[in-house]
């Protein structure tokens, strides 16, 4: 029991790395508010969380906005009193060439991935300071460390993010809240699988053939489960990394090794 009465914001926990971290977090004994944009899916996941044990409640939150992401802290506050780790997951990507690229879609990319981490990260950290303790764990990429072919937006938002829990892991470090994240590579989620469609529809070619180029991108050949970025996000949100703030943790099977 990793995070035994601990209290945890998961953004993005409807479906992918969001929902298996909440169900980790569960079993670890945290208490969680789950956050997201999709109602029917979040309920899905507020089930799996209490049956692994959890206590939990969803609140539905657009994290572009910010009246919604102090809503979510408010009722985090309301309910537990506390909030010791916040997870920002919510994301959302891009995959087009630049030329391509809208105004409609650069804002979308950047208020979700960007101005949302940033706004988690703005109404948590003065609970965290009251308190005179939290985590922050935000979800970067594998895009925010190499060049992707059409990433662009997407890529310059995952590196901002990447930069951000830096320069705020520094600002923070007197008061005792640690600020990291996590670049995952290919990981087995409906993000990850709506990709592989628009590019195999793109070029012509099945989804399968799409699937096997992304696995041979990592050195281990496969993609990675939502589970095996969750234990990444416990390891950096409980006691066992300590010492370790404002770095990003790359998960992502050798990917950017090569
Ligand atoms: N799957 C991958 O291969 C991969 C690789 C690197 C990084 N990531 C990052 O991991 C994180 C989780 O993605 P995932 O792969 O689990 O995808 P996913 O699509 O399964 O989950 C993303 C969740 O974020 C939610 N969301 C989107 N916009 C939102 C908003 N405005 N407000 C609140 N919630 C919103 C979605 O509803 C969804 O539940 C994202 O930040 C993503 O960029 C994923």
């Amino acid at each position: 029991m990793k995070l035994k009465n601990k209290v945890a914001i998961i953004t993005g926990a409807a479906t992918g790395i969001g929902r298996a971290t909440a169900i980790l977090f569960a079993k670890e004994g945290a208490k969680t508010t789950l956050a997201d944009i999709k109602a029917k899916e979040a309920n899905e996941t507020v089930k799996l969380v209490k049956d692994a044990g959890g206590e939990t409640i969803f609140v539905e939150t657009d994290v572009s906005k910010e009246v919604d992401v102090k809503k979510m802290v408010e009722k985090t506050m309301e309910k537990y009193g506390r909030i010791d780790i916040l997870v920002n997951n919510a994301g959302v990507v891009l995959v087009k060439p630049a030329e391509q690229t809208t105004e409609e879609d650069v804002d979308k990319v950047l208020s979700v991935n960007f101005k949302g981490v940033f706004f988690g990260c703005k109404h948590t950290i003065p609970l965290m300071k009251k308190q005179g303790a939290g985590v922050i764990v935000n979800i970067a990429s594998v895009s925010g460390h190499i060049g992707q072919v059409n990433h662009a937006v997407y890529g310059g938002t995952k590196g901002g993010v990447i930069a951000m829990s830096r320069a705020l892991g520094v600002e923070l470090a007197l008061f005792n809240i640690r600020v990291n994240s996590i670049s995952p590579g290919a990981v087995d989620t409906p993000m990850l699988r709506g990709d592989v469609k628009t590019e195999a529809t793109r070029r012509g070619i099945s989804e399968e053939e799409v699937k096997r180029e992304f696995e041979e991108q990592g050195v281990l050949k496969r993609w990675a489960t939502p589970e095996e970025i969750a234990k990444g996000i416990l390891y950096l949100a409980s006691d066992d990394s300590t010492y370790i703030t404002g770095g990003d943790i790359l998960i992502d099977g050798g990917w950017t090794a090569q």
